[in-house]
């Protein structure tokens, strides 16, 4: 552990512009870096990078995989001194194992409930203080399980049936039986029990799902998991000085809980030791409402090979991708010429909407995520030096398919200037009784995505689905824009159309922004796919 003292954030060094956007992401190129900082004791990236373990089934009787997750409080050492109350799954105390599952094949997964059952302490709804207070979901510490990306019928998805209804402490429910039938990509699972998925994600509950396609075998790239595949679970949190996560201790965290420290797979500011030759970082924002703007301290390039929800059709050449909360990148880097080096995983600063909080890290600072540690030898890789020139075969985003249109009207109510009021979809709060909208199986759909915050930046998320971007009216996409999406960032004042095809079951799904306190909050709603 590095010792860093609770009350020393990590800030960017010398002024950030914070002026507010209006179209599209200005970005703030060099601007201040965090490294200049040292922290007052030990050094930074002391500790070691751990790997999610992967999780084995339980039985795979009738060639169906079973698979437990069981929730459950921990202790975590964040710190030297003293541990940190925190959730996790399966004997972790944060975070939980990997489930990685193969293309073609049938698997169940069952959400064990072993929270306290006494639940949290109310949490203070920061916008009306009238409002009911936030924590509860109507029982005490209910969770519940989604997995995000998973392109899968509604039963299947989550546990209970509807994600948002919480499965109350001390009971079990398992997923309905389902085919995986999606391209290779990194996914992840969370709870997501209406107006408290924010804090049980907050306190450490959230895993990764890694879909396996044989068919990109020939790809030949690194896949030898926690070597030269990596998985970097990406969060920021804070903490008090008894170490205790704070959670919307704030007013101002009503609009989306920034932390000031940044972990990486539950730890604070690690190091990982990599071979001098092309890893794969998996790239996985579980952030409540932080964006991350990856890139190395040095302008190091890398290759973005996949997005949210699968590879893109041929690696694109970078030096830095913005990743929403919720949103994952696949990225090649070569290292090859890096030996005995150490490298320092960044996000950049950009520009982003002000008004969130002055005392935590802002969104859009730039700061040090991790490092990496270059062995000194290169690598007698089996990896082959070039890159492969196509990846995946994606079909044409052609919006002439589309026989629906509809209009998403994501709006902050209220005197944004006064903090705002209520976070709706087309006017209104989630409400678990009323369909928003009813889908045909099998249509192809344009879904207009328009944030009419001054402020607010809005991660849109569809569940059950990936699907694509158009078009964004603030100026060209970006290769994170290109590939198969789950979750798509949409600025202030900005608009984005999406195309998306309901080729799969009947079922109610949700569509939701991807800031934690927006969704609880009632920025969410409903669409049932109908025969
Ligand atoms: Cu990760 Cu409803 O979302
Ligand atoms: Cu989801
Ligand atoms: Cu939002």
């Amino acid at each position: 552990m590095n010792g860093l003292k609770a009350t020393d954030p990590v800030r960017p060094r010398g002024p950030h512009p914070r002026t507010r956007l209006r179209l599209g992401l200005l970005l703030v190129a060099g601007a201040g870096c965090a490294f200049g900082q040292a922290p007052a004791t030990g050094s930074m990236f002391s500790e070691t990078l751990p790997i999610p373990p992967i999780l084995a089934p339980t039985s795979t009787k009738g060639g169906i995989a079973e698979y437990e997750l069981t929730a459950h409080a921990g202790q975590t050492s964040f710190f030297t001194d003293r541990a940190t109350p925190t959730y996790g799954y399966n004997g972790m105390s944060y975070l939980g194992p990997t489930i990685r599952l193969q293309r073609g094949h049938q698997a169940r997964i069952t959400l064990h409930n072993h929270l306290p059952a006494d639940g949290p302490a109310p949490m203070p709804m920061a916008m009306d203080p009238a409002a009911p207070p936030m924590g509860h979901a109507g029982v005490p510490n209910g969770s519940s399980l989604h997995l995000h990306g998973l392109a899968v019928a509604a039963e299947a998805d989550t546990t209970p049936s509807n994600c948002c209804v919480p499965l109350p402490p001390g009971r079990d429910q398992a997923s309905a039986v389902f085919k995986v039938d999606q391209p290779s990509a990194t996914l992840w699972y969370h709870p997501h029990p209406y107006m408290d998925t924010g804090r049980q994600v907050y306190m450490g509950l959230a895993g990764l799902l890694i879909i396996d396609d044989p068919k990109d075998a020939p790809l030949r790239l690194p896949h030898t998991y926690g070597v030269d595949d990596l998985p970097l679970i990406v969060q920021d949190r804070r903490f008090g000085p008894d170490r205790g996560l704070l959670f919307r201790d704030r007013k101002e965290d009503a609009e989306g809980m920034l932390g000031n420290r940044i972990l990486v797979n539950g730890v604070l500011a690690p190091h990982a030791e990599v071979p001098a030759a092309r890893i794969r970082l998996r790239l996985i924002n579980a952030s409540n409402a932080r964006a991350y703007f990856f890139g190395f301290r040095d302008g190091h390039a890398f290759h973005q090979i996949a997005t949210d929800g699968g590879l893109l059709p041929a690696p694109v050449e970078v030096d830095r991708v913005m990743v929403p909360p919720a949103g994952r990148a696949e990225i090649l880097v070569d290292f090859s010429r890096d030996a005995g080096k150490a490298l320092h995983l960044v996000s950049n600063g950009f520009q982003a909407p002000a008004g969130q909080s002055s005392l935590s890290l802002p969104n859009g600072a730039n700061f040090p995520v991790m490092e990496f540690r270059v062995a000194a030898s290169k690598a007698a890789s089996k990896i082959p030096p070039i890159l492969p020139a196509k990846l995946a075969e994606l079909p044409a985003a052609d919006e002439a398919r589309a026989t629906v249109t509809r209009t998403f009207d994501l709006e902050k109510g209220g005197d944004e200037d006064a903090g705002g009021g209520d976070d709706t979809i087309n006017g209104k709060l989630f409400d678990m009784a009323r369909i928003d909208e009813h889908v045909k199986a099998g249509a192809w759909e344009i879904w207009t995505v328009v944030n009419h915050s001054r402020e607010m930046v809005h991660p849109f998320h569809v569940h059950g689905i990936q699907f694509r971007v158009l078009k964004r009216n603030s100026g060209p996409l970006v290769p994170n824009d290109q590939g198969w999406k789950d979750t798509v960032n949409v600025l202030p004042r900005e608009t984005v159309r999406l195309l998306l095809h309901f080729d799969r079951q009947a079922g109610t799904y949700m569509y939701h922004c991807h800031n934690l306190e927006h969704e609880d909050m009632g920025m969410m709603g409903q669409y049932q796919v109908e025969p």
